[in-house]
Protein backbone atom coordinates (compact mmCIF):
# COMPACT_ATOMS: atom_id res chain seq x y z
CA UNK A 1 0.00 0.00 0.00
CA UNK A 2 1.23 3.68 -0.59
CA UNK A 3 0.23 6.18 1.61
CA UNK A 4 -1.38 9.97 1.27
CA UNK A 5 -0.36 13.11 3.27
CA UNK A 6 -2.00 16.33 3.23
CA UNK A 7 0.23 18.89 4.44
CA UNK A 8 -1.15 22.32 2.79
CA UNK A 9 -3.00 24.32 5.16
CA UNK A 10 -1.72 27.35 7.00
CA UNK A 11 -1.63 26.63 10.06
CA UNK A 12 -3.62 29.94 11.07
CA UNK A 13 -4.53 29.10 14.59
CA UNK A 14 -0.31 28.12 14.86
CA UNK A 15 0.40 31.88 14.00
CA UNK A 16 2.89 33.61 14.59
CA UNK A 17 5.30 30.58 14.21
CA UNK A 18 3.61 29.44 11.36
CA UNK A 19 4.38 32.12 8.95
CA UNK A 20 7.87 31.21 9.12
CA UNK A 21 7.63 27.46 9.32
CA UNK A 22 5.07 24.99 8.33
CA UNK A 23 3.17 23.46 11.88
CA UNK A 24 4.14 19.85 10.27
CA UNK A 25 7.87 21.03 11.35
CA UNK A 26 7.05 22.00 14.79
CA UNK A 27 9.11 19.40 17.34
CA UNK A 28 6.96 17.27 19.91
CA UNK A 29 9.24 15.99 22.11
CA UNK A 30 11.74 16.19 20.58
CA UNK A 31 10.57 14.73 16.90
CA UNK A 32 8.86 17.26 14.05
CA UNK A 33 4.90 16.72 14.12
CA UNK A 34 4.96 15.05 10.50
CA UNK A 35 7.09 12.33 11.60
CA UNK A 36 5.43 11.35 14.54
CA UNK A 37 2.26 10.70 12.08
CA UNK A 38 4.94 9.14 9.47
CA UNK A 39 5.82 6.61 12.70
CA UNK A 40 2.38 5.23 12.32
CA UNK A 41 2.52 3.49 9.10
CA UNK A 42 3.37 -0.04 8.28
CA UNK A 43 7.11 -0.25 7.94
CA UNK A 44 6.13 -2.39 4.48
CA UNK A 45 4.25 1.06 2.92
CA UNK A 46 5.53 1.13 -0.20
CA UNK A 47 5.74 4.96 -1.25
CA UNK A 48 4.63 8.11 1.04
CA UNK A 49 3.14 10.65 -1.26
CA UNK A 50 3.60 14.37 0.69
CA UNK A 51 0.49 16.76 -0.68
CA UNK A 52 2.52 20.35 0.23
CA UNK A 53 1.19 23.75 -0.57
CA UNK A 54 2.37 26.31 1.84
CA UNK A 55 5.83 26.34 2.74
CA UNK A 56 6.55 23.27 0.91
CA UNK A 57 10.20 24.04 0.11
CA UNK A 58 10.85 23.71 4.06
CA UNK A 59 9.10 20.41 3.82
CA UNK A 60 11.55 18.95 0.81
CA UNK A 61 14.65 19.90 2.51
CA UNK A 62 13.35 18.92 5.95
CA UNK A 63 12.75 15.37 4.54
CA UNK A 64 15.77 15.16 2.39
CA UNK A 65 17.89 16.30 5.17
CA UNK A 66 16.14 13.65 7.50
CA UNK A 67 14.68 10.78 5.20
CA UNK A 68 12.61 8.69 6.44
CA UNK A 69 12.21 5.00 6.31
CA UNK A 70 10.06 4.88 3.33
CA UNK A 71 10.28 6.62 -0.04
CA UNK A 72 8.99 9.53 0.28
CA UNK A 73 7.95 12.33 -3.14
CA UNK A 74 6.17 15.77 -2.61
CA UNK A 75 3.96 17.07 -4.67
CA UNK A 76 3.12 20.53 -4.29
CA UNK A 77 -0.07 22.74 -4.92
CA UNK A 78 0.45 25.98 -6.39
CA UNK A 79 -2.69 27.25 -5.13
CA UNK A 80 -4.17 25.97 -1.78
CA UNK A 81 -6.57 23.27 -3.31
CA UNK A 82 -8.21 21.97 0.10
CA UNK A 83 -7.78 18.45 1.36
CA UNK A 84 -10.13 17.09 -1.44
CA UNK A 85 -8.42 18.65 -4.11
CA UNK A 86 -5.42 18.42 -2.93
CA UNK A 87 -6.03 14.50 -2.91
CA UNK A 88 -6.72 14.63 -6.59
CA UNK A 89 -3.31 16.81 -7.43
CA UNK A 90 -1.24 14.26 -5.83
CA UNK A 91 -2.75 11.05 -5.73
CA UNK A 92 -2.41 10.01 -9.25
CA UNK A 93 -0.36 6.95 -8.30
CA UNK A 94 -1.96 6.06 -5.10
CA UNK A 95 -2.33 1.88 -4.71
CA UNK A 96 -5.76 0.55 -4.24
CA UNK A 97 -6.35 1.27 -1.01
CA UNK A 98 -4.81 3.56 0.26
CA UNK A 99 -3.58 5.31 3.81
CA UNK A 100 -4.74 8.84 3.74
CA UNK A 101 -3.38 11.20 6.77
CA UNK A 102 -3.86 14.72 8.47
CA UNK A 103 -0.48 15.62 9.05
CA UNK A 104 -1.38 17.58 11.99
CA UNK A 105 -2.54 14.22 14.39
CA UNK A 106 -1.01 12.42 17.01
CA UNK A 107 -2.36 8.91 18.01
CA UNK A 108 -1.87 5.30 19.02
CA UNK A 109 -3.04 3.16 16.44
CA UNK A 110 -2.16 0.29 14.41
CA UNK A 111 -2.65 1.01 11.07
CA UNK A 112 -1.97 -2.53 9.57
CA UNK A 113 -4.46 -3.58 11.62
CA UNK A 114 -7.14 -0.38 10.07
CA UNK A 115 -5.95 -1.93 6.61
CA UNK A 116 -6.90 -5.77 7.18
CA UNK A 117 -10.49 -4.68 8.91
CA UNK A 118 -10.97 -2.48 5.70
CA UNK A 119 -10.29 -5.15 3.47
CA UNK A 120 -12.61 -7.22 5.23
CA UNK A 121 -15.15 -4.98 5.23
CA UNK A 122 -16.03 -4.84 1.76
CA UNK A 123 -16.24 -0.92 1.97
CA UNK A 124 -15.18 2.15 -0.32
CA UNK A 125 -13.21 3.57 3.30
CA UNK A 126 -12.58 2.83 6.80
CA UNK A 127 -12.03 5.64 9.00
CA UNK A 128 -9.88 6.00 12.59
CA UNK A 129 -12.26 7.84 14.96
CA UNK A 130 -11.70 9.59 18.39
CA UNK A 131 -14.45 10.34 21.26
CA UNK A 132 -14.18 13.53 22.04
CA UNK A 133 -15.87 16.33 24.28
CA UNK A 134 -16.00 19.19 22.05
CA UNK A 135 -16.68 18.12 18.39
CA UNK A 136 -17.10 21.91 17.14
CA UNK A 137 -13.81 21.67 15.54
CA UNK A 138 -13.81 18.12 13.78
CA UNK A 139 -16.08 15.63 11.41
CA UNK A 140 -18.82 13.77 13.27
CA UNK A 141 -19.68 10.46 12.58
CA UNK A 142 -23.04 9.26 13.04
CA UNK A 143 -22.62 5.35 13.42
CA UNK A 144 -24.93 2.18 12.74
CA UNK A 145 -24.48 -1.06 12.94
CA UNK A 146 -21.47 -2.72 12.90
CA UNK A 147 -19.79 0.55 13.37
CA UNK A 148 -20.74 1.55 9.34
CA UNK A 149 -21.02 5.27 9.31
CA UNK A 150 -24.62 6.65 8.45
CA UNK A 151 -23.73 10.23 8.56
CA UNK A 152 -20.76 12.80 8.58
CA UNK A 153 -21.26 15.95 9.32
CA UNK A 154 -17.70 18.47 9.14
CA UNK A 155 -17.80 21.15 11.91
CA UNK A 156 -21.02 20.70 12.82
CA UNK A 157 -22.85 23.02 15.66
CA UNK A 158 -22.90 21.06 19.00
CA UNK A 159 -26.61 20.63 18.54
CA UNK A 160 -26.21 19.08 15.14
CA UNK A 161 -23.49 16.69 16.36
CA UNK A 162 -24.68 13.35 15.49
CA UNK A 163 -22.27 11.45 18.03
CA UNK A 164 -19.22 12.31 20.38
CA UNK A 165 -17.07 10.25 17.47
CA UNK A 166 -15.22 12.52 14.75
CA UNK A 167 -12.49 11.98 11.73
CA UNK A 168 -9.06 10.95 13.80
CA UNK A 169 -7.67 12.17 10.50
CA UNK A 170 -6.06 8.81 9.70
CA UNK A 171 -8.07 6.43 7.14
CA UNK A 172 -7.73 3.76 4.55
CA UNK A 173 -9.91 4.39 1.42
CA UNK A 174 -10.56 2.86 -1.88
CA UNK A 175 -8.59 4.08 -4.98
CA UNK A 176 -11.72 4.90 -6.64
CA UNK A 177 -12.87 8.18 -4.26
CA UNK A 178 -10.04 9.99 -6.21
CA UNK A 179 -12.25 9.92 -9.11
CA UNK A 180 -15.45 11.14 -7.17
CA UNK A 181 -13.22 14.59 -6.49
CA UNK A 182 -13.78 17.14 -9.53
CA UNK A 183 -10.57 18.39 -10.96
CA UNK A 184 -9.05 22.15 -10.86
CA UNK A 185 -10.68 23.84 -8.05
CA UNK A 186 -10.53 23.83 -3.88
CA UNK A 187 -12.57 20.80 -2.60
CA UNK A 188 -12.91 20.18 1.26
CA UNK A 189 -12.66 16.43 0.76
CA UNK A 190 -14.71 16.12 4.37
CA UNK A 191 -17.46 18.43 3.50
CA UNK A 192 -17.99 17.43 0.18
CA UNK A 193 -16.97 14.35 -0.72
CA UNK A 194 -17.62 12.29 2.59
CA UNK A 195 -21.05 12.55 2.45
CA UNK A 196 -21.91 11.22 -1.12
CA UNK A 197 -19.86 8.26 -0.23
CA UNK A 198 -21.68 6.76 2.69
CA UNK A 199 -23.95 4.73 0.62
CA UNK A 200 -21.15 2.57 -0.70
CA UNK A 201 -20.38 1.33 2.66
CA UNK A 202 -17.89 3.77 5.10
CA UNK A 203 -16.82 1.89 8.23
CA UNK A 204 -15.87 3.74 11.61
CA UNK A 205 -12.49 1.91 13.29
CA UNK A 206 -12.80 2.96 17.15
CA UNK A 207 -9.40 4.54 18.45
CA UNK A 208 -9.10 3.27 21.79
CA UNK A 209 -5.77 5.01 23.52
CA UNK A 210 -5.32 8.79 22.90
CA UNK A 211 -5.61 11.22 20.23
CA UNK A 212 -5.40 14.56 19.39
CA UNK A 213 -5.33 17.39 16.82
CA UNK A 214 -2.07 19.55 17.43
CA UNK A 215 -3.35 22.37 15.46
CA UNK A 216 -3.75 25.15 17.94
CA UNK A 217 -1.06 25.86 20.94
CA UNK A 218 -3.47 24.39 23.77
CA UNK A 219 -3.59 20.79 21.63
CA UNK A 220 -0.24 20.99 20.83
CA UNK A 221 1.23 21.27 23.77
CA UNK A 222 -0.89 18.43 25.30
CA UNK A 223 -0.24 16.13 21.88
CA UNK A 224 3.51 16.46 23.14
CA UNK A 225 2.40 15.51 26.76
CA UNK A 226 0.26 13.16 25.34
CA UNK A 227 3.94 11.32 23.06
CA UNK A 228 5.95 11.57 26.28
CA UNK A 229 3.72 9.96 28.14
CA UNK A 230 3.55 7.00 25.65
CA UNK A 231 7.78 6.91 25.51
CA UNK A 232 7.80 8.76 21.97
CA UNK A 233 9.85 11.21 22.92
CA UNK A 234 12.78 9.53 23.78
CA UNK A 235 13.88 8.78 27.35
CA UNK A 236 13.15 12.46 28.28
CA UNK A 237 16.06 12.46 30.47
CA UNK A 238 17.30 15.57 32.50
CA UNK A 239 19.62 17.53 30.27
CA UNK A 240 23.23 17.46 31.44
CA UNK A 241 24.10 20.12 34.39
CA UNK A 242 20.01 20.49 34.71
CA UNK A 243 17.85 19.93 37.38
CA UNK A 244 14.05 19.56 38.35
CA UNK A 245 11.96 17.07 36.55
CA UNK A 246 11.59 15.51 32.79
CA UNK A 247 10.63 14.28 29.96
CA UNK A 248 12.61 16.52 28.41
CA UNK A 249 13.76 15.95 24.72
CA UNK A 250 17.31 18.58 23.86
CA UNK A 251 18.44 18.72 20.37
CA UNK A 252 21.16 18.73 18.57
CA UNK A 253 23.44 21.30 20.32
CA UNK A 254 20.80 22.15 22.96
CA UNK A 255 22.12 23.15 26.16
CA UNK A 256 20.29 23.97 29.32
CA UNK A 257 23.47 24.03 32.21
CA UNK A 258 21.94 25.05 35.18
CA UNK A 259 18.60 25.82 34.47
CA UNK A 260 15.73 24.12 36.13
CA UNK A 261 12.87 22.10 34.49
CA UNK A 262 9.30 20.69 35.02
CA UNK A 263 8.44 18.37 32.55
CA UNK A 264 7.17 18.18 29.06
CA UNK A 265 10.18 20.40 27.21
CA UNK A 266 11.18 20.06 23.88
CA UNK A 267 14.50 21.74 23.44
CA UNK A 268 14.97 22.42 19.91
CA UNK A 269 18.73 22.15 17.99
CA UNK A 270 21.37 25.05 19.28
CA UNK A 271 18.99 26.27 21.46
CA UNK A 272 19.67 27.37 25.09
CA UNK A 273 18.49 27.88 28.79
CA UNK A 274 20.44 29.71 30.86
CA UNK A 275 21.29 29.24 34.62
CA UNK A 276 18.80 29.85 36.77
CA UNK A 277 15.72 29.61 34.41
CA UNK A 278 12.85 27.19 34.36
CA UNK A 279 10.79 25.80 31.52
CA UNK A 280 7.73 23.48 31.94
CA UNK A 281 4.98 22.39 28.94
CA UNK A 282 6.81 24.09 26.10
CA UNK A 283 8.26 23.46 22.46
CA UNK A 284 11.64 25.82 22.26
CA UNK A 285 12.72 26.01 18.30
CA UNK A 286 15.52 25.84 17.03
CA UNK A 287 18.19 28.82 18.42
CA UNK A 288 15.34 29.94 21.08
CA UNK A 289 16.90 31.41 24.05
CA UNK A 290 15.09 31.56 27.65
CA UNK A 291 17.89 34.13 29.25
CA UNK A 292 18.90 33.93 33.05
CA UNK A 293 16.19 33.54 35.74
CA UNK A 294 13.59 33.87 33.19
CA UNK A 295 10.37 31.38 33.56
CA UNK A 296 7.93 29.78 30.62
CA UNK A 297 5.10 27.82 31.24
CA UNK A 298 2.85 26.43 28.33
CA UNK A 299 4.54 28.62 25.58
CA UNK A 300 5.34 27.50 22.11
CA UNK A 301 8.99 29.82 21.10
CA UNK A 302 9.38 30.38 17.53
CA UNK A 303 13.01 29.63 15.75
CA UNK A 304 15.23 31.96 17.84
CA UNK A 305 13.05 33.63 19.83
CA UNK A 306 14.12 35.24 23.00
CA UNK A 307 12.47 35.57 26.67
CA UNK A 308 14.49 38.55 28.39
CA UNK A 309 16.48 37.42 31.59
CA UNK A 310 14.08 37.25 34.71
CA UNK A 311 10.93 37.65 32.47
CA UNK A 312 8.08 35.23 32.93
CA UNK A 313 5.97 33.93 30.12
CA UNK A 314 3.00 31.88 30.40
CA UNK A 315 0.57 30.23 27.41
CA UNK A 316 2.05 32.61 24.96
CA UNK A 317 3.40 32.20 21.21
CA UNK A 318 6.34 34.17 20.34
CA UNK A 319 7.19 33.95 16.36
CA UNK A 320 10.26 33.61 14.89
CA UNK A 321 13.11 36.26 16.64
CA UNK A 322 10.18 37.23 19.04
CA UNK A 323 10.85 38.82 22.11
CA UNK A 324 9.34 38.57 25.50
N1 LIG B 1 -2.48 19.55 0.34
C1 LIG B 1 -3.28 20.26 1.12
N2 LIG B 1 -3.94 21.35 0.57
N3 LIG B 1 -3.44 19.92 2.42
C2 LIG B 1 -4.27 20.68 3.19
C3 LIG B 1 -4.95 21.81 2.69
C4 LIG B 1 -4.78 22.16 1.30
O1 LIG B 1 -5.33 23.14 0.79
N4 LIG B 1 -5.68 22.34 3.72
C5 LIG B 1 -5.42 21.58 4.81
N5 LIG B 1 -4.55 20.59 4.50
C6 LIG B 1 -4.03 19.54 5.40
C7 LIG B 1 -3.54 20.07 6.74
O2 LIG B 1 -2.16 20.30 6.74
C8 LIG B 1 -3.89 18.93 7.69
O3 LIG B 1 -2.87 17.96 7.76
C9 LIG B 1 -5.10 18.27 7.03
O4 LIG B 1 -5.09 18.67 5.66
C10 LIG B 1 -6.42 18.71 7.68
O5 LIG B 1 -6.49 20.13 7.62
P1 LIG B 1 -6.77 21.01 8.91
O6 LIG B 1 -6.85 22.42 8.48
O7 LIG B 1 -5.85 20.65 10.03
O8 LIG B 1 -8.26 20.52 9.20
P2 LIG B 1 -9.03 20.41 10.59
O9 LIG B 1 -8.13 19.99 11.68
O10 LIG B 1 -9.80 21.66 10.77
O11 LIG B 1 -10.07 19.21 10.24
C11 LIG B 1 -9.62 17.98 9.70
O12 LIG B 1 -8.98 17.17 10.69
C12 LIG B 1 -9.84 16.77 11.79
C13 LIG B 1 -9.03 15.90 12.72
O13 LIG B 1 -7.96 16.62 13.22
C14 LIG B 1 -10.80 17.22 9.10
O14 LIG B 1 -10.29 16.10 8.42
C15 LIG B 1 -11.79 16.79 10.18
O15 LIG B 1 -12.81 15.98 9.62
C16 LIG B 1 -11.05 15.99 11.26
O16 LIG B 1 -11.97 15.68 12.33
MG1 LIG C 1 -6.10 19.86 11.96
Amino acid sequence: MKALVLIGGFGTRLRPVTYTVPKQLIPLAGKPMLYHVLDLLPAEVEEVVLATGYKSEQIDAYVRAHPPRWPVRTVSEAEPLGTGGGMKNAGGTMSDPFFLLNSDVIAAVDLGEVARRHARSGGIGTMTLAEVEDTRPYGVAALGEGDRITGFVEKPEPEAAPSHWINAGLSVWRREVLDRIPPGRPVSFEQEIVPKLLDQGLFGYRLSRYWDDAGTPERLLRSQRLLFDDGRGGRGTLPAGSFGKGPVALLKGAQARGASFGGYVTVGAEAVVEAGAHVENSVLMDGAVVEREATVDGCLLGPRARVRAGHRVSHQVLGEGGEA
